[in-house]
Order: structure tokens, then sequence, then C-alpha cells
């Protein structure tokens, strides 16, 4: 399909693809969208995951855990990850019968490998960046559709923190419900959105509250060699220590910054968790006691995020869960207590699978971009205006 056929299109079949913080995978969904803004119409046609192998997976934790790791391994995975996307992507559209030909575009996210929100000085300027990496270019070649990605740049370039930019989908979304909604995402970090009843764009507020699975998945890895917590049931067995507690909200420098702020594996990988876990042994606490205060502070930092920054209209009615988090019984159950009495939910219940919300959000986002809208949100991010997200890559 040529650009201008593309770009005129009404309504799109898009791919919208994740590599989270979390490293576990390729989150794909293809949505079919209608409209723009909070006239945006989508529905679901096929959701996958293709998890990364332990193989893969180490090569990715090189890059993002270590941020000392060479350029030229940078290089070549930003051009391994699309090869290795596209043949997910086919086998998955293969098994849902749809061919590359229906699809009208690809919305790829990319892999995060370097996030710094704060200014750095190089050559004695003030510069902030964002690297995400999976060419797009590369994936519009061997899949043949075209690609829209590389979506926090524009962002960043006009002041902003390129992060998060889930916040436009969840506006979109969420408004429909009319009520006081908040929508969490609990991917390795955690972010929120507050979506006011009456949907008014400019009043909508959101964050990176903190860390997400990402302490806890580091914490379990260590410890007992598992990927996760399944359902919070270590973490269920254990108790608080306040004292680590204390530590950790003493400690961590991020949740005392105030937004527009984000964060990333830079602050909350190996380096943190050595420290915390070195803390805990000093404090001679057992294993589930550590994953119970680590989860506990998880669902700290959400709440304190959300007491001290977002300014509601009359009391949260809604609060949605979505990312892998969601299935964190144990996080589950503390969000339902700070935050009673709003109801508490998985994204899932209110219309939007939790495994696949942001593969959503970037279709959506690449729907948008294609529309010629801009689909950042200035008052989250710090952007100086609103901006087209996102670079163009035709397919074959
Ligand atoms: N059943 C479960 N119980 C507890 N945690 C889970 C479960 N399923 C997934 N997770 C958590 O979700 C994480 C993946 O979340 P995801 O939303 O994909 O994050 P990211 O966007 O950073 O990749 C896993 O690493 C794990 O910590
Ligand atoms: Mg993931």
């Amino acid at each position: 399909m040529s650009l201008k056929t593309l770009l005129n299109k009404k309504s799109r079949r898009i791919l919208g693809l994740m590599s989270g913080t979390s490293c576990d995978g390729l989150d794909m969904a293809v949505v079919d969208i209608h409209g723009s803004g909070r006239n945006t119409r989508f529905e679901i046609v096929a959701t996958g995951h293709k998890a990364y192998t332990d193989r893969q997976k180490s090569v990715l934790l090189q890059l993002v855990s270590n941020q000392k790791a060479p350029l030229h391994l940078v290089s070549k995975v930003n051009f391994w990850l699309p090869r290795k996307w596209a043949e997910a992507i086919a086998s998955f559209l293969n098994k849902n019968c749809l061919s590359a030909t229906e699809i009208d575009a690809i919305g790829s996210h990319g892999q995060t490998v370097y996030h710094q929100s704060q200014p750095e000085t190089v050559a004695g300027r003030k510069i902030c960046s964002t690297l995400q990496i999976g060419d797009p270019s590369v994936l519009a070649q061997l899949t043949g559709i075209t690609v829209v990605g590389d979506f926090r740049t524009a962002d960043m370039a006009l002041g902003g923190q390129g992060a998060p930019l889930v916040p436009y989908f969840d506006w979109l979304y969420y408004s429909r419900f009319k009520k006081n909604t908040l929508a969490l995402n609990i991917g390795g970090i955690s972010n929120i959105t507050y979506i006011p009843a009456d949907g008014d764009f400019s009043k909508v507020t959101a964050l990176d509250c903190g860390p997400g699975n990402l302490l806890l998945d580091q914490a379990v890895q260590r410890m007992y060699e598992m990927p996760f917590d399944r359902n919070g049931n270590i973490a269920a067995r254990g108790k608080l220590s306040t004292r680590l507690l204390n530590y950790l909200i003493k400690n961590d420098t991020f949740i005392h910054q105030l937004p527009p702020r984000s964060t990333g594996r830079e602050h909350y990988g190996s380096t943190f968790i050595i420290k915390t876990l070195k803390r805990a042994v000093r404090l001679r606490l057992m294993e589930p006691d550590i994953m119970h205060t680590l989860s506990y502070y998880t669902v700290y930092a959400i709440h304190d995020a959300v007491n001290r920054f977002i300014k509601t209209e009359g009391p949260i009615e809604l609060l949605s869960v979505g990312g892998g988090g969601a299935h964190n019984k144990f996080l589950m159950k503390m969000l339902a207590e700070v935050f009673s009495p709003a109801e508490v939910q998985t994204a899932g219940r209110t219309g939007i699978d939790e495994d696949y919300k942001e593969a959503i959000c970037f279709a959506v986002l690449a729907h948008e971009t294609l529309n010629g809208m801009p689909s950042n949100v200035p008052q989250v991010t710090g952007a100086t205006r609103p901006a087209i997200l996102g670079k163009i890559c035709q397919g074959g």
C-alpha cells in the first residue's frame, strides 16, 4: 500500500508491539481502529505473546542492566531484535489466519535500552535522552508492513520526558466510563493516569510512580532462581519489615522527585536491588519477608504518587490495573486496601486485556500518527506543546 493511501484511510488494522522493561518477551495486538481522539473506537482482533528464551533475555539484560554495554552490541541488537520480532509476527499472524497484507501498519514501541530523563551535560549543553532499539526501518523491510516507531523522541525534543505515553490512550479509552478513574500499569515500572469523570483532557495527569515488577522480579530471581513471584505467593507468606521499608522510602531518590518524572532500569536495576538485598541480609530478614516488604513498597510508591501529585475532582471511583503486575494477587489485594472504597479491577474487567494494554496502546498511537494527530500529553510529560509522535518507515 502506498503511504498516501495509508495516510488517507479512516479505519486501519494495526499491529501494536511492546517489548517492555521486564524483558519477558514481545506482546502483539492486532487492533481495528477508527476515528481519532475521544472519538476513537477500536476492536481487538488478535493478541499474542512471544517469550524471549533465556539466551535472548540475557542478551537484552546485558544492554538494559549494564549501562556500560559496548556500542557494537547496541548496534547489533538494534538489527537482531527486528529480525526476531518479524519471525514472531509471521507465526502470530499465521496462527490467527491473518496475512501481512491485511495489516495496514505496525506501531512498535521498541526496546528501551537507555532512558535519561534528568538533564546531563554534554559539551557544555544540558541534554536528556532516550533510546529505544529494534530499528523500525529494518522491521518494515523484513515484514513488508509500514512501521511507526520511536514514539518517545519527539516529546523529549520538546523538553518532555518522552514518558509516560500511555496516558493519551488511557484518556481516550477510560473517559467513556464517566468516572473519576485511575489507570495503573504495573510493568517493570509502575505508572498511573488520572482521567476525570468529565473526560477533560486538560485535567488528565499521569506520572511514573516507581518500581512495578522490577524489584520483585530481580529479588526473586536472585533468591529463588524463579522468573517472578507467581501470583505474589511468596510475598503473601512473609511479613512486613518496617526497617527495610523505611530504608527504601529514605534512600529511593526517585519517589521524592517532583513530576514530570519518569524512570526505568537505570534507577531500579541491579545496583538498586543489590544494595537493598545487602540491607535485608544485615537486617537478617527471611526471603518471604523481603518479598513481602518489596511488594508493600511497590504499592506504597503508587499510593504515595497518587496522594501527593494527583489532584482529583472528588473521590476515585475506579482503579483499573494493567500490565503483568495485575496477575499478582498480593499486589492487587494491597491496592484494594489502600485505594478503598474505589473499585479495583484488572484492566481486563474494564475491557482491555491487562497483558496487551501497552501493545494495544501503541497500535492506537500509531493510528493517531498516521492521522496526523499529536498523542503526547504535554502537561504529563512536560513537553512545551503537543507533538505528532514517531517515525514512519514504509514497508514493501
Ligand atoms: N501470574 C503472575 N503473578 C505475578 N506476577 C506476574 C504474573 N504474570 C506476570 N507477572 C509479572 O509481570 C511481568 C511482566 O509484565 P509486563 O507488563 O509484560 O511488563 P513490561 O511491560 O515491563 O514487559 C513479569 O515479569 C512478572 O513480574
Ligand atoms: Mg512485557
